[in-house]
């Protein structure tokens, strides 16, 4: 009966509520869902409904203990990435839809206004969105007050916070980078389960300095000293060849970080028709390949000491499978939620669950990275 409700839900949504989303300027369509799921967040009859018609569960097969991530539960592999709601506002809504795990933010030390509209443009012909939002968010030290009432509230989500470096004109030097992401991270104390450190948002004037293992080596060196309740991802760079997200990886080890998500937007635009005047960065389909290939190089040389959350054009349930298989525990998504809707979610667990049966795997974990020697 649910199984479904679902299948309706989320061809619905396809086929009737999508084309007429779809028509809306992306920027509005953006604030609609934002303001739509703030609703049923804040509203018990609608977050009852939403639990109730989303709601699938598989612990046996979904559920995983991560021992690297500080022994952090999960009931299923699948995350809201950062970048949908900056300020922490829609977590029963997520919940409700069955993520086990959510990144909001990204946030920043200041208030961030955020780049000159528009943020976003379609590109449904790609299943992508370019996004050109340069961090706008209400500044940490107001949403360190709603992701902890997240964090608070919740009963299974596992409330992350991705935090940025503020992208503004008052951003200087490197230390002034660097005292940025300390001050996010130390207001953020006990206040979450989990931290991502975003190094790597395309949609800045000061770019992406550390990115470059030096200036990183720095940064998380000042980051160790910071009390953090729980465990650190670090969002990785797409556009970089593996020798040189090796390097950063050789760094990241180092230092007292868990994870690291894989990955971020893409900048290049090779092989797309993309109006030489939009501004900004890839997500969705296009980040695929690229992001497939990192996880499994990163896995076959880092699986042991660092848990990897793959995102980037996971649309099917095969596209989560396949992060899985090449190395990845956890599984965020971002653009299906617009293309999808979020009835996407139980369809990518159901799904999931029938690849692990059909591949003869019993639970998640025996499935993670046992593709990942095809990338060797
Ligand atoms: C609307 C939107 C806003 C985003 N903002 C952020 C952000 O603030 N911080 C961040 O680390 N990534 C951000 N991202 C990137 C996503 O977290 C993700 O890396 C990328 O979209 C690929 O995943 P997807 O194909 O599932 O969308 C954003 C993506 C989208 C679609």
């Amino acid at each position: 009966m649910r199984w479904f409700l679902q299948k309706c839900a989320l061809f619905f949504y396809i086929h009737l509520v999508k084309p007429i989303l779809f028509r809306i300027q992306p920027d509005d369509m953006h604030e609609k869902m934002l303001v739509l799921s703030e609703f049923a967040t804040r509203h018990a009859l609608f977050r009852w409904f939403i639990n109730y018609s989303m709601k699938y569960n598989n612990k046996q097969m979904l559920a995983q203990k991560l021992d690297n991530f500080k022994n952090m539960e999960f009931n299923n592999p699948f995350g809201l990435g950062a970048g949908f709601d900056k300020n922490a506002v829609t977590a029963a809504a997520i919940e409700g839809i069955g993520f086990a795990y959510a990144a909001f933010g990204s946030t920043t030390a200041r208030y961030c206004p955020g780049n000159e509209r528009p943020w976003f443009h379609r590109l449904p012909e790609y299943k992508s969105l370019m996004i050109n939002v340069g961090l706008a968010n209400n500044g940490v030290d107001s949403v360190a007050k709603t992701v902890s009432k997240a964090h608070d509230e919740s009963r299974t989500l596992r409330v992350g916070q991705s935090i940025a470096r503020t992208n503004d004109a008052k951003a200087a030097d490197d230390s002034e980078g660097i005292e940025d992401y300390a001050y996010s991270l130390g207001q953020l104390f006990g206040k979450t389960a989990y931290i991502e450190i975003n190094i790597s948002c395309p949609n800045t004037f000061k770019g992406e300095p550390f990115t470059d293992p030096v200036r990183l080596d720095a940064l998380l060196t000042r980051l160790d000293k910071v009390k953090r309740s729980g465990p650190v991802t670090l969002k990785m760079p797409s556009d970089k060849t593996w020798e040189e997200f090796r390097e950063l990886l050789e760094v990241v080890v180092k230092h007292d970080v868990q994870g690291v998500t894989i990955s971020n937007l893409r900048k290049n635009r090779e092989g797309l028709e993309i109006p030489k005047d939009w501004k900004g960065n890839l997500s969705g389909a296009p980040t695929k390949d690229k992001s497939d290939y990192l996880i499994a190089k990163t896995f076959l040389e880092y699986g042991q000491r660092l848990v990897i959350t793959g995102l980037g054009g996971v649309f099917t349930p095969e596209d989560a499978y396949r992060k899985i298989r090449l190395g990845a525990s956890l599984v965020s998504v971002v653009s299906i939620l617009m293309f999808k809707g979020p009835a996407a979610i139980p369809y990518l667990k159901r799904g999931l669950v029938k690849l692990l049966k059909d591949d003869g795997f019993r639970n998640i974990q025996d499935a993670v990275g046992t593709a990942a020697i095809e990338y060797e």
